[in-house]
């Protein structure tokens, strides 16, 4: 096995770097802004160490995997799904780490793309490390998406939209019933996907119909509670709602419009809620970064998903298709989306598939932020 460069790769390794993919994602929703990062320690081709990155201000994969190698490290392989930090920051260089236990070579997935963090490879192969980047590039880099978009783009969050469907892309019946598309693992996947992002965003129609709280009740509670920003243009959400009722408790946003009545904008902010009135979906979007929003999960509905399709907005879909239909009067998932020449039609990546009981989820990327050599 080889990377793109032609650097090879033991199977002991790829599967060691699978493994590690694997144990970052135990940091989801505890970690952020830093990286979900995983290790494992090969002494040969067997396992004799694991560690992820598990809390913010923590120690890092590299450092909880050595230790629990412990002796059995000592001229044995590091893989890892990100290059190891040679800076001191919340803790000390996890190149000191590598060294102090004695390791022949490490294998990272991805180049760290933080200007201050990287290096670590330079300076592991000065001290005679050997180190080969590159293994599971592409699922290391679909794992780590907000984070790397973050570092890419500084102008807006990263956005992941999120719709539950029919077989024919209805996201509620004719009557506008949504409750419940999908099945009870896919909603309890919605929970865990939610405690990963900064803030969690829904259109004004689907916060008026739908009434929900959007907040994460799952097995995994965030290290900060995702801020609920809704799109409502006309400023119609009011205190009978649960998001307005509930602002004080949990931030709630309101990226309104310039056109919205200033009574009905007075009225939600006496309910703490904070009103924005960005003059487009885009400027809505950059007011959330410089807010400190770095990734955004919008739950629909179809009209604000496709409008932020259409736009260019969306950089994930997560797709939860339900073995059900609807038919031509339910609501659909991407009104109004432009025609697309079949020829010039960009193509998704798809970075995961899989079951949540009847259910099917697909993941989507727009592209991959590979960060460079
Ligand atoms: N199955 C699912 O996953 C799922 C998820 C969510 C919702 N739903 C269902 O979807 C239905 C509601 O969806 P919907 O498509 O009718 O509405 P929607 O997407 O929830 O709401 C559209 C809202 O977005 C606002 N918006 C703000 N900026 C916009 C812009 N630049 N362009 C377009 N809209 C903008 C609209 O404002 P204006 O009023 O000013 O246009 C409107 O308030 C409900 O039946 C709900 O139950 C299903
Ligand atoms: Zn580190």
């Amino acid at each position: 096995m080889s990377d793109s460069k032609g650097s090879a790769f033991t199977l002991a390794e790829a599967e060691a770097m699978r493994h590690a993919l694997d144990l970052a994602r135990r940091g989801w929703g505890r970690v952020a802004p830093n990286p979900l990062v995983g290790a494992v320690v090969l002494r040969g081709d067997a396992v004799v160490g694991e560690g992820w990155h598990a809390e913010f201000g923590g120690p890092h994969a590299e450092v909880a995997a050595l230790a629990s190698a412990g002796r059995r490290a000592r001229g044995g392989t590091l893989v890892v799904t990100l290059e190891p930090c040679a800076h001191h920051g919340k803790t000390p260089p996890c190149t000191d780490a590598i060294l102090a236990a004695g390791m022949a070579r490490v294998v990272a997935a991805l180049r760290d793309p933080d200007p201050e963090a990287h290096g670590g490879a330079v300076s592991l192969r000065q001290r005679g490390v050997d180190v080969a980047i590159g293994l599971l590039a592409e699922q290391a880099a679909a794992l780590n998406a907000p984070f790397l978009f973050s570092r890419f783009e500084p102008n807006r969050p990263f956005v992941a939209l999120k719709l539950a469907t029919s077989i024919d892309g209805r996201i509620a019946d004719a009557a506008g019933r949504s409750q419940w598309v999908s099945g009870e693992e896919a909603r309890a996947y919605v929970h865990w996907l939610r405690a990963g992002f900064d803030a969690i965003a829904v259109g004004g129609t689907t916060a008026l119909q739908d009434n929900p709280r959007l907040t994460v009740r799952g097995t995994v509670t965030p290290r900060k509670p995702p801020v609920r920003v809704v799109f409502d243009r006309r400023a119609m959400l009011n205190p009978g709602v649960t998001l307005v009722a509930t602002a004080r408790e949990v931030p709630t946003w309101v990226m309104s419009s310039l056109e919205a009545p200033a009574a009905s904008v007075t009225a939600l902010e006496q309910n703490g809620v904070r009103v924005f009135r960005p003059a487009s979906l885009a400027a809505g979007l950059s007011l959330l970064r410089e807010a400190g929003i770095q990734s955004v999960l919008c739950e629909g509905g179809g009209a604000l998903g496709a409008r932020l399709l259409a736009d260019g907005l969306v950089d994930r879909l997560y797709w939860v298709q339900a073995p059900v239909w609807l038919g031509d009067d339910a609501v659909p998932a991407f009104p109004g989306m432009p025609a697309a020449p079949l020829q010039q039609a960009p193509r998704w990546i798809a970075v995961e598939r899989r079951s949540l009981g009847p259910d099917t989820l697909l993941v989507l990327d727009k592209r991959l932020c590979l960060p460079g050599s």
